[in-house]
């Protein structure tokens, strides 16, 4: 089986996904039709050329602008089942997924209209496509900790179908101690803490991401490698990064694709994974993580079976059904493998 057939078909999870990055152009505009809302873009062309980044921001912009257009728990439903659907087709057996409360709070969306569409499809999608689902209670660092304090007390109505909480948006001038009150209090809670960290922003994000927050998985990292303790610590911890290869690419947290970390970081043991972050944003899904690394940095074989397995390891899944999906990986292997 030649390689890129390999990694399309291998069990994977995904542990790094916002929901409102998969809301894709023709579901923008058929939600804004039935919602009578105007969206800047006169067709699914325009906003494609639209999504052309030089950096965060710039893509921030824009993300928290095509969110607008979500207003009824339907549209939460919709949006969430089509992530779904795109990826049970990808051999994707279990995702833990973000969403940002707050992008819709502060348009007078209510949270109870925003969790429950959510929580409604990932509950379908348990059931019809057998997508396993773990639902990440995301704060936006943009704002002040007061806010996210308010939207913690707002998930606490939902404490048992929200497995963690995390930090995104703008990252530069937004440090993790920003949010330390926050994360504290969303651990006595009982939540997964997980806090996006070395995107853009310095490697002493991640430093005190680790030992002043405390988290369970880093998402991106990618500028731990400025710091060789950094590296020695994370390994020694095995805390996961959850790497986003096609996002650095279009938001230019790498030149070119051709110089993109995974392998170096796969070398050096740190416990990455492969993720979309906004897929409908940068070009691809889960798949595209893996097969468009290929060619440009030599992915191999025993790469793409590493990050498969580090998906299970570093989710938050109990060890029972880790094992239960490493094992699933390993019958595929000894059948497809070259
Ligand atoms: N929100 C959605 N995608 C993000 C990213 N890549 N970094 C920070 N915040 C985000
Ligand atoms: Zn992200």
């Amino acid at each position: 089986m030649d390689l890129k057939r390999f990694a399309e078909g291998i069990p994977k999870a995904e542990l790094h996904l916002h929901l409102e990055g998969s809301f894709e152009p023709e579901l923008m505009f058929e939600i804004a039709a039935r919602n009578k809302v105007d969206i800047p873009y006169a067709s699914i062309e325009e906003v494609k050329t639209a999504y052309n980044f030089n950096n965060l921001q710039e893509f921030l912009d824009i993300y928290y602008a095509g969110a607008g257009v979500l207003l009824k728990k339907r549209d939460f439903y919709d949006l969430t089942w089509a992530y779904l659907e795109k990826v049970a087709a990808e051999n994707v057996k279990h995702v833990e997924v973000f969403f940002d409360p707050q992008t819709h709070t502060h348009r007078g969306v209510e949270f109870d209209v925003v969790i429950e569409g959510i929580l409604d499809a990932l509950k379908d999608g348990e059931k019809k496509l057998e997508v396993s689902s773990y639902l990440i209670m995301s704060y936006l660092r943009h704002l002040d900790e007061d806010d996210a304090i308010r939207t913690l007390k707002q998930g606490l109505a939902y404490r048992d179908e929200i497995i963690g909480v995390g930090l995104d948006s703008s990252e530069k001038g937004n440090p993790p101690s920003k949010f330390a009150e926050v994360f504290s209090m969303s651990k006595e809670a009982g939540w997964k803490l997980c806090c996006h960290a070395g995107e853009e922003g310095p490697s002493e994000y991640i430093w005190e991401a680790i030992d002043l927050i405390g988290v369970d998985r880093i998402d991106h990292g990618n500028r731990c490698l400025d710091d060789p303790k950094l590296i020695e610590r994370l390994i020694e911890m095995e805390i996961g990064l959850t790497i986003c290869p096609l996002s650095n690419d279009k938001l230019q947290v790498v030149d070119d694709l051709s110089e993109h970390p995974l392998k170096t970081m796969l070398s050096k043991n740190l416990k990455v994974t492969s993720n979309s972050d906004d897929p409908a944003y940068f070009g691809g899904y889960m798949n595209r993580n893996f097969t468009d690394l290929i060619e440009p940095i030599g992915l191999t074989e025993d790469d793409i079976i590493r990050l498969a397995k580090n998906s299970f390891e570093t989710s938050f899944l109990p060890v029972n059904k880790i094992a239960a999906y490493c094992g699933m990986i390993d019958d595929y292997v000894n059948v497809h493998a070259t």
